[in-house]
């Protein structure tokens, strides 16, 4: 059902050092940081061959990061995201698995301007993922 690695996100304390990393240090390709409003966090995307890094920095006072950067302090993977062909499909089939879907199960728009969900992390090896209907 899934299909390809979309991005994995890493939450960051300092967005512009770990930007300054990815670039230098590692020399890949990274965007200027992007605010999205919507989700609370302001973004970096770095460009690999085959997927994408998102660094992401909380933005705004509620930010859905806020809570994991504060138990891991120093940033970490945040989530992956996977492809799938159609998310509705997707749902139907992980809800008629016993699968945990956040939120109120409707796909959202994501970071991309696609259609994404969120799979509840303990049902998954302790790794938040990201559907987006590519
Ligand atoms: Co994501």
């Amino acid at each position: 059902m899934i299909g390809r690695l979309n991005h994995v996100a890493i939450a960051v304390p300092d967005l512009a050092g770990a930007t300054a990393q990815y670039r230098d240090v590692l020399g890949a390709r990274v965007s200027e940081p992007v605010d999205q409003p919507d989700h609370g966090v302001t973004v970096v995307f770095v460009e690999l061959p085959n997927a994408k890094i998102e660094l992401l920095h909380p933005l705004g006072a509620d930010s859905p990061i806020a809570g994991f950067l504060a138990r891991n302090p120093s940033g970490g993977i945040h989530h992956l995201c996977y492809e799938v062909e159609d998310i509705l499909a997707a749902r139907d089939r992980l809800l008629a698995g016993g699968a945990r879907v956040l939120g109120d199960g409707e796909p959202k728009i994501g970071a991309h301007d696609k259609p994404v969900l969120f799979l509840h992390p303990k049902d998954f090896a302790g790794t938040l993922i990201e559907l987006e209907q590519a």
